[in-house]
C-alpha cells in the first residue's frame, strides 16, 4: 500500500528519497515529494518507478529542512502524476495512506467554499481542509484537529505546513504510522523498515495523537498540552537486505527457507506456547488473508488431527461482518506476516470488542496487530522483500506445527509415541525440503511446457487443498497465469466442464491414504484430453503415462509435515513460469506487500 516517509533534518531530501528506495518493495505506481524550500512549498511527483521522481529531482535540485514522501498505490484515480502524493492547497501539503471514506461529500462542501480540485483521490480534501481552516484564522494544530474530526476511514498523515515556522505534522487513524528522533533530525514514516541508520529509537502514535516535528524539537500535540514522547528500542534500524547471489529476492526467499526452518527446529522448544492453555479451549477461530489464510488452513487440519481441538478459520474481511458466534474459551488467532493489513486488524478489533482471547501471529514484532492481540508469537522468517509471500508462510506453517504439537501434549489426545513422532518430523523437514530444492532445475523444465497455457487448475486433498491453492494463488501472483484451485473431489462437480486440451490440471499427488482416490481423479482428467502435471509419489508415474517435465517426484515425507515441503514445488513453479514470462516477480503489478485498505 501507500508508503510515506518526511524528514526534519538538514538536506532533508535525502533520508526521505533513502527512505521511499526501502518501500519500494511494498508495491506502488507513482511517488513524490513535497519540501519547504526557500520558504515555500515545493513538490514534484512522477508516474512509475522511483527512478523516474530522481530524474526529475536531478533537474530541479532541491534544499530545505523539511520533507514529505510518498509512493502510492492506487485505490481512488489512476496511476498518474496528478493523482501521485504529495496533494498540496496553499501552504499545505499532504501525504496519506489509507481511505476517506466520506472524501465525495467533503469535496463537495469545498468546491461550494471555492476550492478546485485536480485530481481524482480522496486523499485531496485533507490538504483543501486544513487550508480552509488555516484560512480562517485557526493555528495549525487547530485546523488539522478541526479537519480530522471531519474524516471517516483510515489514514495516516504526513502533512506540511508553510507558516512561521516550518512544522512536520504526523496524525493516523487506523493505518500505520512510525515516529522517530535522532542525532540529526526527526523523521516520520509508515514502515520502521523505510528509517535510517539515524533512527534507533522509535514511537508508534496512537489514533489521533498530533505528533509535531520541527527542527527545535518533537511534540505530542494533546490540546493545549505538549507531552514527552516516550521512545522505544527500533529493532528494525538499518539492516541491509540485499539479494545475495540470488536473481530476485523471491528466489532468496525460497531458498532461505532450509536455513530458517532449521534455525526452528533446533529452536525446538515448544514451552513458549505452553502460555496458552489449549486444554480449556473449547474452540480456536483463526483468521487471516490471502497466504496466511491458507496457512490457517493447513492449521485446522493439524490441530484438529493432533488435538482434538474444533477450529473454524475465516477471511479476516469476512469475519466481522457476518455475526460470528463467539462461545466461553474460544481463542482467536490472527495471522499476518505485516502484522498491518487492514482486513485482519479490523477483525482482531471485533474480538476484542467481544472479549474473546486474541492471539497474534506475526513476523514484524512491533505490528499494529502484535501490539494490539492479548498474546503474540513470532515466527522468525527475518523480513520478506518479495511481495509474494513464501518464507512467512512456511515459517507460519511451522510455528502453528509447534503450536498443534503443544495443544496436543495438553490435551493428551495422542499418546507419547505420536508425539515424539511428531517432533522427530519436523527435525528431519528441513533436510527433506533441502533435497526437494536441490532438484530446482526438473522444476525449471516443467515450468517450460506451464508458461505455455493462459489457465491452470490445481488439485490436492485434505490439507493438501490450502497448498493447492496457495500454489494457485504463486502462480497468478507473480506469472499472470489465471489459476485456480479445487480440493479433487470437488472437480467432478462443476470444474470438470472447463477441461480439454488447452486446461492443464496440476495434481499433488504425495503417497498417503488419499492417493488411490487421487488416482481416480487424476484418470478423470486424463479422459478429457486435459494436459496433466504432478507433484507425487512416485507409484502415481507407474500408473499414469507422463513425461519427464509433467512429473515432480515427492521424495518420501512423513504425513504430518507433507504441507510444509509441498509447497516448495509450487513456489518454484511459480518464479520459474513467471521469469519465462519476463515478469518483475519480486513486485507484481497492481499488489502491495502490505494491505493498508480494507
Ligand atoms: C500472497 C500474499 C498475500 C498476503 C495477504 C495477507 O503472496 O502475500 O496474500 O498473504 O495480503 O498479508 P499479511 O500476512 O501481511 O496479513
Amino acid at each position: 500500500m501507500c508508503g510515506i516517509i518526511g524528514a526534519v533534518a538538514d538536506s532533508a531530501i535525502n533520508p526521505v528519497l533513502e527512505g521511499l528506495g526501502k518501500l519500494e518493495y511494498r508495491g506502488y505506481d507513482s511517488s513524490g515529494i513535497s519540501i519547504l524550500s526557500n520558504d515555500e512549498i515545493q513538490t514534484i511527483k512522477a508516474e512509475g518507478k522511483l527512478n523516474n521522481l530522481k530524474k526529475r529531482l536531478s533537474m530541479v535540485p532541491l534544499e530545505g529542512d523539511c520533507c514529505i514522501g510518498h509512493t502510492r498505490w492506487a485505490t481512488h484515480g489512476r496511476a498518474n502524476v496528478t493523482n501521485a502524493h504529495p496533494h498540496q492547497c496553499g501552504q499545505v501539503s499532504v501525504v496519506h495512506n489509507g481511505i476517506i471514506e466520506n472524501y465525495l461529500q467533503l469535496k463537495q462542501q469545498l468546491i461550494q467554499w471555492g476550492h478546485h480540485f485536480h485530481s481524482s483521490t480522496d486523499s485531496e480534501v485533507v490538504p483543501h481542509l486544513i487550508n480552509h481552516y488555516l484560512s480562517h484564522e485557526m493555528t495549525q494544530e487547530e485546523a488539522i484537529y478541526k479537519t480530522i474530526l471531519q474524516l471517516k476511514g483510515s489514514y495516516a498523515l504526513g502533512i506540511l505546513i508553510n507558516g512561521s515556522s516550518n512544522n512536520l505534522y504526523a496524525i493516523k487513524q487506523g493505518s500505520p504510522l512510525v515516529i522517530s528522533e535522532g542525532n540529526d533530525g526527526a523523521y516520520i514514516a509508515s514502515d520502521a523498515m523505510a528509517l535510517g541508520s539515524d533512527s534507533s529509537k522509535i514511537y508508534y502514535p496512537k489514533d489521533n495523537e498530533l505528533i509535531k516535528l520541527n527542527t527545535a524539537e518533537v511534540k505530542l500535540c494533546s490540546g493545549s498540552l505538549n507531552k514527552k514522547i516516550h521512545y522505544i528500542n527500533n529493532n528494525q534500524c538499518e539492516k541491509v537486505i540485499s539479494k545475495e547471489n540470488y536473481s530476485t529476492f523471491m528466489e532468496k526467499e525460497i531458498f532461505e527457507q532450509v536455513d530458517l526452518l532449521k534455525a526452528l527446529s533446533v529452536k525446538n522448544d515448544i514451552s513458549e506456547y505452553a502460555a496458552i492453555n489449549f486444554s480449556k479451549l473449547n474452540k480456536i477461530t483463526i483468521i487471516a488473508c490471502g497466504t496466511s489464510y491458507y496457512a490457517a488452513s493447513v492449521a485446522k487440519h493439524w490441530f484438529e488431527k493432533y488435538a482434538n481441538i474444533i477450529v473454524e478459520i475465516d477471511i479476516a474481511s469476512e469475519y466481522r461482518y457476518r455475526s460470528p458466534i463467539i462461545i466461553d474459551n474460544e481463542l482467536v488467532i490472527f495471522v499476518s506476516q505485516s502484522g498491518e493489513t487492514a482486513d485482519t486488524l479490523a477483525a482482531l478489533r471485533y474480538a476484542k470488542s467481544k472479549k474473546s482471547q486474541t492471539l497474534a501471529l506475526v513476523n514484524v514484532a512491533n505490528s499494529t496487530i502484535a501490539r494490539e492481540a492479548n498474546y503474540t508469537f513470532e515466527i522468525y522468517a527475518g523480513a520478506e522483500i518479495g511481495v509474494a509471500s513464501t518464507k512467512a508462510f512456511t515459517c507460519q506453517l511451522a510455528i502453528f506445527y509447534k503450536m498443534a504439537i503443544e495443544a496436543a501434549k495438553q490435551r493428551s489426545f495422542i499418546n507419547d509415541t505420536e508425539l515424539k513422532q511428531l517432533t522427530h518430523n519436523f527435525v528431519q523437514l528441513p533436510y527433506i525440503m533441502e533435497k526437494v530444492l536441490q532438484r530446482c532445475t526438473e522444476l525449471q523444465k516443467m515450468a517450460e511446457k506451464l508458461s505455455t497455457y493462459s489457465n491452470v487448475i490445481f488439485l490436492g486433498r485434505g490439507a493438501l487443498t490450502a497448498i493447492a491453492q496457495e500454489g494457485a494463488l504463486k502462480l497468478k501472483e507473480v506469472s499472470y497465469i489465471h489459476a485456480e484451485a479445487y480440493a479433487a473431489g470437488e472437480l467432478k462437480h462443476g470444474p470438470i466442464a472447463l477441461l480439454d486440451e488447452h486446461m492443464p490440471v496440476l495434481v499433488i499427488a504425495p503417497k498417503n491414504d488419499l492417493t488411490d482416490k487421487l488416482v481416480s481423479n487424476i484418470q478423470e482428467v486424463q479422459a478429457r484430453n486435459a494436459p496433466l502435471f504432478i507433484i507425487g509419489d512416485s507409484s502415481i508415474k507407474q500408473q499414469i503415462n507422463l513425461q519427464e517435465d509433467e512429473f515432480f517426484e515427492l521424495p518420501e515425507i512423513p504425513e504430518s509435515i507433507l504441507p510444509i515441503i509441498s509447497v516448495i514445488p509450487m513456489q518454484l513453479l511459480a518464479l520459474y513460469t513467471a521469469q519465462l514470462l519476463g515478469k518483475n516477480v519480486d513486485q507484481p503489478r497492481n499488489l502491495a506487500k502490505s494491505v493498508t485498505v480494507e
